[in-house]
């Protein structure tokens, strides 16, 4: 089979496209034929090993797996001994596990892990959103976002503000997406109630106030949103934040009782999957496709990846 390995950590430059072995399903494992992927900001860190300290977990000197993507949706084309939740021929979408793997022709997956059965009649390409969403409905379920909550999202056009302003639509929130000018029509098609061009005003001026603030695109601070939170309000940011502060802010709210920041871990699971599975259903979240790049070009779309200016996702089909 074809897949993208990369044997040393770096640029997109070391990425090579390879002829490998195709993988056998273990006991409880299914083999997915993969007919779309994505490219995303996991995989950008994972291939540059950035930050540095993701080295301890992915391989000091070396990345212990050589085949990235997270996203993937195919189809079953074999079960090992044990796999009884699906058949050959299933259409199936999820979340490869560590996040390696689905840069490839074929993946195996634990059919106990973060994979469900595709909604009746949905595209391959429009069901690999999972990274933005995961990311996304962390953050919400930190906040315990609830009907009637108001919640600002910053950055509300790359993968995790999209899906982030579609589910807190669905968990009845009321949404203000900040986004580019060239992003205002997107932001009201995802169901915003106020859009607010960032290139046009200064959004933490203005005069109203949230129950949470969500930094969707790691590019500002909890100092910066902190007055447009209502005294019970809370912060949240898909980054570090500059010298790691999310971290320690996150640190001392948990210690001084205040819960004005938290930074949850995302973490996947089956039940996440199944829910975005019902969530696609009910045309609650849609992907939003940029760019569409075949396998062999993947390098590319990692360049893309990297300038930062991607609107939702950027997808890789295999030909
Ligand atoms: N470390 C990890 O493993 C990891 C994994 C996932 C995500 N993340 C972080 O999560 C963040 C979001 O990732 P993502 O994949 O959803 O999207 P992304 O690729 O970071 O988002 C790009 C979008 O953000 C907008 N944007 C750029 N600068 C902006 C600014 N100053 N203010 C508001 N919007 C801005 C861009 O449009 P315009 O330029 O037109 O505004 C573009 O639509 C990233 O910062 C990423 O580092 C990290």
């Amino acid at each position: 089979m074809k897949a993208a390995v990369n044997q040393i950590y770096g640029s997109p430059d070391v990425l090579q496209i390879c002829r490998i072995p195709k993988p056998a399903p273990k006991a409880g494992e299914v083999l997915i034929q993969v007919h779309a992927t994505t490219v995303g900001r996991t995989d950008s860190c994972a291939l540059r090993a950035q930050p540095f300290f993701m080295r301890f977990v992915s391989g000091l000197r070396r990345p212990k797996h050589t085949i990235l993507g997270l996203d993937f949706a195919g189809t079953v084309e074999a079960v090992g001994d044990a796999a009884t939740q699906f058949t050959p021929g299933d259409r199936v979408f999820g979340l490869t596990p560590d996040g390696h793997g689905a840069h490839a022709e074929y993946l195996c997956m634990p059919e106990d892990g973060p994979i469900a059965l595709m909604p009746s009649g949905l595209q391959f390409e429009q069901a690999v959103l999972g990274e933005g969403a995961w990311y996304a409905d962390t953050y919400l379920n930190a906040f315990q976002l609830k009907p009637d909550h108001k919640i600002l999202i910053y950055g509300a056009s790359g993968a995790i503000g999209i899906a982030a302003v579609q589910l807190s639509k669905y968990y009845g929130a009321e949404v203000t997406a900040v986004v580019a000018e060239r992003h205002l029509n997107l932001a009201r098609s995802l169901g915003a109630d106020r859009v607010i061009d960032y290139t046009a005003e200064d959004f933490t001026k203005i005069n109203e106030r949230f129950d949470f603030v969500l930094d969707a695109a790691g590019k500002t601070t909890f100092f910066r949103c902190n007055r447009l939170l209502k005294s019970t309000g809370a912060f949240s940011a898909t980054d570090l934040g500059p010298w790691g502060q999310n971290i320690f802010l996150e640190l001392w709210s948990s210690i001084s009782g205040n819960h004005r920041v938290v930074f949850p871990m995302p973490k996947s699971s089956k039940a996440l999957v199944e829910f975005l599975r019902v969530r696609m259903e009910s045309g609650d979240l849609r992907a939003i496709i940029d760019k569409r790049y075949a396998l062999e070009d993947i390098a590319d779309a990692y360049r893309y990846v990297e300038t930062g200016e991607k609107t939702g996702i950027v997808l890789i089909y295999m030909q």
